[in-house]
This record gives C-alpha cells, structure tokens and sequence, in this order.
C-alpha cells in the first residue's frame, strides 16, 4: 500500500491544491494532505486546527484522502512511513528553487523521503493562497478559485480582519 503526503500550509486550501490532491489520489493508494506551519509565512489567517477541519470537508468526496496535521518537521513526521513520497505541485520556475531546497534539506534528514512533483494545472498556475487571502479582503467573489466548502469561512474571517 503506498501512501502519498501532500504538505502545505493550506491557508486557506485553494482549487489549485485540490487539484494536486485529486490527481495524487489517482496516482497513490492512500493521501494524507498534511497540514503545517511555513515558517516564511507567520500570522496565518486560520489556525492548523480550523484548516483540518476545513480540508477535512472538502476531501470527504474521495475514498482514499485522509487530512492530519503536524506542527515539526516533515521530514520527521514522514519517519511513521517506509517508503514515504512527498507530492507537491509545480506552478511555475518561480516554485521551482524553492521546493528544490526543500526537498533536498528533507531528504538530508530523512534519506528514504522521496519527493514528486505534478505540474499545476494551466488553469491554476497562477492561484495562491496569499492571493485569496488578498482578494477575500475585497470582497471579491472566490468561487472561481477556492472549494465551495469553505468559501464562506474565508470571507468570514477576511471580514473579520479587514485589510
Ligand atoms: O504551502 P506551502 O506554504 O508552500 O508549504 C510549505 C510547507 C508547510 C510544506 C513547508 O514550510 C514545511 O515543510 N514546513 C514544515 C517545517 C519543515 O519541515 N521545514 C523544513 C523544510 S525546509
């Protein structure tokens, strides 16, 4: 049985992402989306607990996709698996040099980590998490790029924020 980890920060998950997570559902037996913290990115508009909760409904539609989160390294927390992979999506070069260290530092710490990437869909090479964030501060309608599921606590808390 081979499991596959999608790591983010997932604040809030996007249409982006899920498409990632659809398509290594399709690809690995098991999922688990694995909620964390990026240190780059402090002040997170929701907590690890209400992103679970909120991947957690909008994943239910598939058999195979599981959602945990972890606040410590993920290349510990791939230690629980034997042959643990790391699946994240690809957007654009500016991704690139990133999630390229990334990788290599996760598998200096844990060697038998294996880390894949998907290209993102055209569609969504452009949508990130920061720019929801930004448009929710607008008002503007998010239907086209976040999960209907949690479109509502998105401009709830964009609201309760302000800009
Ligand atoms: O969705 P993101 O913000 O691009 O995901 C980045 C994330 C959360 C996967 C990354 O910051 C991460 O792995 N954080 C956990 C802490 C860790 O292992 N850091 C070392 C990686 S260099």
């Amino acid at each position: 049985m081979r499991t596959a980890i999608c790591p983010g920060s997932f604040d809030p998950i996007t249409l982006g992402h899920l498409n990632i997570i659809r398509r290594t559902a399709r690809i690995f037996d098991k999922v688990v989306v694995l909620v964390m913290y990026n240190a780059s990115k402090p002040s997170p508009m929701f907590t690890l607990e209400e992103r679970v909760d909120q991947i957690g409904r909008v994943v239910a539609r598939f058999g195979n996709v599981t959602v945990e989160a972890h606040d410590g390294l993920l290349a510990e927390y791939a230690r629980k698996f034997d042959e643990p992979v790391i699946v994240k999506g690809l957007r654009a070069s500016t991704d690139f040099e990133n999630e390229f260290q990334m990788a290599q530092i996760n598998k200096s710490i844990n060697p038998a980590l294996e880390t894949m990437f998907l290209t993102s869909s055209e569609k969504y090479t452009f949508l990130s998490s920061s720019m929801v964030r930004e448009l929710a501060s607008y008002g503007a309608d998010l239907s086209e790029f976040v999960p209907f599921e949690v479109i509502e606590e998105v401009e709830r808390k964009a609201r309760q924020r302000g800009r």
